[in-house]
């Protein structure tokens, strides 16, 4: 009971049909604050489709969604993002020839008054927005940059440190080290320790289980809209996870097909 009122957000027996696809069928889910939760599976699994039901872009089809115990029903992302639930998509939404700190105050910007006229406080928000991204590790030399010339680990950050510095309690992140090379995904991974450390629910999507398991307390794994289940760490390892999302059988399936293969250009070989 006590643990149960922890949750921020409840997933009960949720699904979503589009036509007569079905893209999630009875999803159970708990989201906790300061726990890293990773959702895993294979493409077309109906992860991004379960996000999408999180931050209000989808309503479910069937099922209850609750938030801090209360069944809850957003109308739009708008809704969700101004109930804390922040969610940084894989094309991230920035624009490139603007500011690092155009981009952090998009959508919000800062202003002051100049005589009868609305500014943007340029000088006041370079700072915030330095030390937005300095709180999560990143030094921005100059935040006027345009962040076009920022690699796309940093873009990512930045992306993240907006979403704390707004106020997120959930922040949900889909498939965010999918393009970058391994510096930059560990520098990535930091930022969401960092944001755990703050007290927020993480929801990490992503297909590799290598980025995934130092990172996360919680597990859900979705095969074909439908979910295996719920693991904390310390009840799974990574080989199990491995194992469950690529499905014994179709591992050995495919290692007969590729000795098949070699076979066949042994033969052409000779
Ligand atoms: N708007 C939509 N209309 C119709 N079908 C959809 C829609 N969105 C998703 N689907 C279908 O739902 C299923 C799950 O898709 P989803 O995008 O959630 O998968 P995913 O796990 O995010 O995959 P990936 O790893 O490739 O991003 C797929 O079969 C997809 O075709
Ligand atoms: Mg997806």
């Amino acid at each position: 009971m006590a643990e149960k009122d922890n949750f921020i957000l409840e997933l009960k027996k949720v699904s979503r049909y589009f036509g007569s696809v079905i893209a999630l069928k009875d999803i159970d889910m708990q989201v906790k604050m300061g726990e890293v939760h990773c959702l895993l599976g294979d493409n077309g699994a109906g992860k991004s489709t379960l996000i999408k039901t999180l931050a209000g872009v989808h309503k479910p089809s069937e099922g209850e969604f609750l938030m801090n115990g209360k069944p809850t029903t957003f109308e739009s992302p708008r809704d969700a993002l101004d109930a804390g639930i922040a969610t940084v998509y894989q094309d991230l939404a920035l624009v490139p020839l603007m500011s690092v700190t155009r981009n952090f105050f998009m959508g919000r910007e800062l202003t002051k008054k100049i005589g009868p006229f609305e500014v943007f406080d340029t000088k006041n928000a370079n700072e915030i927005a330095k030390a937005g991204m300095k709180d999560m590790g990143i030094d921005v030399r100059d935040p006027e940059h345009p962040i076009g010339t920022m690699s796309g680990g940093e873009r990512q950050c930045l992306a993240i440190a907006r979403a704390i510095h707004f106020g997120a309690k959930v922040l949900i992140l889909d498939e965010p080290t999918a393009a970058l090379g391994v510096k930059q995904s560990a520098n990535v991974l930091k930022v969401v320790a960092r944001a755990r450390g703050k007290g927020l629910a993480v929801i990490l999507i992503t297909h590799n289980v290598h980025h995934a398991y130092p990172i996360a307390d919680r597990f859900t794994l979705l095969n074909r809209g439908k979910s295996l289940g719920t693991w904390l760490k310390k009840d799974v390892t990574r080989e199990e996870i491995l194992e469950m999302m690529a499905g014994g059988q179709e591992l050995e399936s495919l290692e007969a097909e590729l000795a098949e293969f070699q076979r066949a250009d042994a033969a052409t070989a000779n």
